[in-house]
């Protein structure tokens, strides 16, 4: 893949839709590299769409998108819902403390009363691993998975490697630290995939107790010392301490996990100079990430990366959606 300067488009930016072998998407290993650089070239031509006045187009008039999410989102759902709609589908969004799922419908049973209203396109968000492929093996419609417990969160990696190229120009060879709470993290599992395929070097930092056993097979290099993880890194990308997914003492207090693994400017001070900071969000400030690091334009990307959200987001959907991209397997 050519690597491009920031903000040149190429030639190769693919003007015609990503192409898929899978029907859904529910985890980066769904995707091989010519599978994800294709979408992240076809994100490219988007990208500009979303500057201007007038940011909709037809593509998927007449289809149907539906949103399922069982958990919290702010940025996932609303990004998938402006992209739908962006793209002229039309959107549902499925309310779920409002549905019957409040009165004990079991999610196969949603499912199916889903299922017949004939969606083109379920998004699904759910506290359980492998929630998107259960409902996937019960529905027509290409699922895409919105985050699922602490497996996998793909649309997520796809929009943090096309935030880092359209910035640096080029993931090939950069050293990428993913830092803070990786057990719970299907943001790490996801980026650590997709960025092993697109040939960066990864390295997982965090403190034992946040690291999964057996990391270090995934494709990073595993480091417990913040200051030695980051050292040298072109980006530091953050994650959520996920309290609401811990059933016991991971770390004495947010201050102690603040001064061994919170990123502050003196930390990232042991970065490459002009390192970049990502964050998927939401941040918890003065846990994971002090404030005036996540809120330097001229070094974090947390803004970038909700906007480029919506691109990669329209790129899958239309991949998914496209007659063809995927009948071998429909
Ligand atoms: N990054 C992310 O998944 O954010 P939300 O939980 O707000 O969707």
């Amino acid at each position: 893949m050519a690597q491009r300067p920031t903000g040149v488009k190429t030639s190769e930016a693919s003007a015609s839709p990503a192409r898929f072998r899978s029907k859904h998407l529910l985890a980066i290993g769904d995707l091989n590299r010519f599978e994800a650089e294709q979408l992240l070239d076809r994100a490219e031509t988007f990208e500009p769409l979303l500057e201007q006045k007038v940011k909709k187009l037809d593509t998927l008039r007449g289809r149907t998108l539906i949103n399922l999410f069982f958990e919290n989102s702010t940025r996932t759902q609303s990004s998938f819902e402006l992209a739908g709609k962006r793209m002229g589908a039309d959107v549902v969004n499925m309310s779920v403390k409002s549905s019957s799922v409040a009165k004990g419908e079991t999610l196969i049973d949603t499912a199916a009363t889903l299922n017949a209203m004939r969606p083109d396109l379920l998004v699904v968000r759910h506290g359980s691993s492998g929630a998107a492929a259960l409902l996937a093996r019960k529905v027509d419609c290409a699922v895409i998975n919105a985050g699922d417990g602490k497996h996998e969160h793909p649309t997520q990696a796809l929009l943090d490697a096309f935030t880092i190229r359209q910035r640096l120009g080029k993931i090939e060879g950069l050293n990428i630290a993913i830092c803070g709470d990786v057990l719970h993290s299907r943001v790490a599992r996801s980026n650590v995939a997709l960025l092993n395929i697109l040939g960066a070097n990864v390295r997982l930092v965090g403190p034992p107790t946040l690291m999964p056993t057996g990391a270090e097979r995934w494709g990073a290099t595993v480091h417990h010392d913040m200051r030695a993880g980051i050292k040298d890194a072109d980006v530091v990308m953050m994650l959520r301490v996920q309290r609401e997914r811990m059933d016991g003492g991971f770390f004495p207090s947010a201050r102690e996990f603040f001064w061994f693994y919170g990123l502050d400017e003196d930390k990232l001070k042991f970065a490459k100079p002009g390192a970049l900071v990502m964050h998927p969000g939401p941040m918890n400030r003065g846990v994971e990430i002090d404030s005036i690091v996540a809120d330097d334009p001229k070094i974090s990307l947390i803004e970038t990366q909700v906007r480029m959200g919506v691109a990669v987001r329209m790129a899958v959907l239309e991949a998914l959606a496209e007659p063809g991209s995927n009948q071998e397997t429909r």
